[in-house]
């Protein structure tokens, strides 16, 4: 087989490419190792930056978004049991924030994908980047222990942080920058009416967010030390320890019910640098990950497919290397951009548990000036509502 851009992951990086590429006449085939019940049903995501909306809705994928998303005007953040600060992106920086679920928006895809006849190949086993460096790269895979070679211009690497493009880039290449902190998120999701905003909260027992999928369905997650067992927080417990983490007025408003989803999820970031070697460009988690504090992993996907795509239709429609010469260096600004506010965010909003007295006061007089300086606000909805495209 042949295609001009060989797409390894059927995630939402690899999925939303393969359509922008679609719209201006340019060939994809996107290689995905799992089967598309799993790809459909993971959850994840669900706080999108207004660029990242108009980027869907360019792709053509905007429609069920816009009927069933929630916009806001920006978040709320919450500490020492009563204090309380909106972070008003409207206002301060022009843009609202949708809350919409990733979940959803691969659906969008994959229907996407499939009414204009898009190739994604399922179940694709041990696949294989090759020649990168060459001008003719191809990509080995198995589908029913059979081998297969997709032969192609380029490699687009969207297979996230355990796929194969990244450690096909030789080590002495490619440098890796990591940060790993000392607790995860405990998180549920109910079919219960969320509160009206995203909430964040700093408190004692640790950091707690209230966040949504839909009107009747409600994304929660506490704090939880990393050696944490699922089976120890039946719903029961997972509900008193939410609510003990907010102020009493909005406790009260959480409504509880069964949870229908319950995982932990380790925080950590990661850059690898650079994001091309050859022929082969990483987009999405298969280059950074970011913790979720701030939910930028999501939107960083979209942007660096937004580069990438651009870079690619630039190629192709006006025969310039200009834009794939430039893709690495312009997406890696936005992604240390997105690093270091979630980083900062999660040190913000987390108790450690090495925190010092001294830790805590600054933690404390960082929150106080953020609620007491207009200044502070515009800079953090600045980074929060998303840093504009190049
Ligand atoms: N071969 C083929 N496909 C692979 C391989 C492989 N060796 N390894 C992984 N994949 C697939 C995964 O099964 C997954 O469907 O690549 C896809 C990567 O998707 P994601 O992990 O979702 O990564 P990405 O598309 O970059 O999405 C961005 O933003 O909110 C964050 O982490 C969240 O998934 C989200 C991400
Ligand atoms: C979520 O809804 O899953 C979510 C919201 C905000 C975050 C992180 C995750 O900062």
């Amino acid at each position: 087989m042949r295609t001009q851009v060989g797409i390894i992951g059927g995630g939402p990086a690899g999925l939303l490419l393969s359509q922008l590429l679609h719209l201006k006449g340019i060939e994809s085939v996107i290689l995905e190792r799992r089967t598309r019940a799993y790809v459909m049903g993971r959850i994840r995501a669900g706080v999108l930056e207004w660029g990242t909306v108009e980027v869907l809705r360019d792709a053509g994928v905007g429609e069920r978004m816009d009927r069933e998303g929630q916009a806001h005007d920006g978040t709320g953040i919450v500490w020492a049991g009563k204090n309380r600060l909106f972070i008003d992106t409207y206002k301060y920086a022009g843009k609202r924030l949708m809350a919409y679920g990733q979940t959803q928006i691969t659906e969008d895809l994959y229907a996407a994908r499939d009414a204009m006849g898009g190739v994604i190949i399922d179940e694709a086993a041990k696949v294989t980047p090759h020649d990168i460096t060459s001008d003719t790269p191809y990509i080995t895979y198995q589908t029913q222990g059979e081998t297969h070679r997709l032969d192609c211009d380029y490699i687009a690497g969207c297979d996230g942080y355990h796929g194969v493009s990244r450690p096909s880039i030789p080590a002495s290449s490619l440098r890796t920058f990591e940060k790993v902190y000392p607790f995860g998120w405990l998180g549920i999701l109910s079919e219960t009416p969320p509160l009206p905003e995203i909430v964040y909260a700093n408190h004692e027992r640790g950091f707690a967010l209230a966040s949504m999928r839909s009107p009747m369905l409600s994304r929660y997650y506490i704090q939880c030390p990393l050696d944490t067992n699922l089976d120890d927080w039946p719903d029961e417990r997972f509900w008193e320890e939410l609510k003990a983490r907010f102020p009493v007025d909005l406790a009260d408003q959480i409504v509880t019910g069964p949870s229908i989803e319950k995982s932990i999820a380790p925080l950590r970031s990661f850059v690898a640098e650079p994001m091309r070697y050859g022929r082969l460009f990483l987009a999405g988690d298969a280059a950074h990950i970011v913790p979720p504090t701030g939910a930028k992993g999501l939107n960083l996907a979209v942007s660096d497919v937004y580069y990438l795509s651009r870079a690619f239709i630039d190629f192709y429609v006006n025969k310039s290397t200009r834009y794939l010469d430039s893709y690495s260096a312009m997406a890696l600004r936005r992604v240390w951009g997105a690093a270091r506010f979630s980083w900062w965010l999660s040190m913000l909003l987390h108790r450690f548990p090495d925190q010092t007295e001294f830790d805590r006061r600054t933690q404390e007089a960082d929150l106080d000036y953020l609620a007491s300086s207009e200044a502070a606000q515009r800079s953090v909805c600045e980074q929060y509502a998303g840093l504009p495209f190049e």
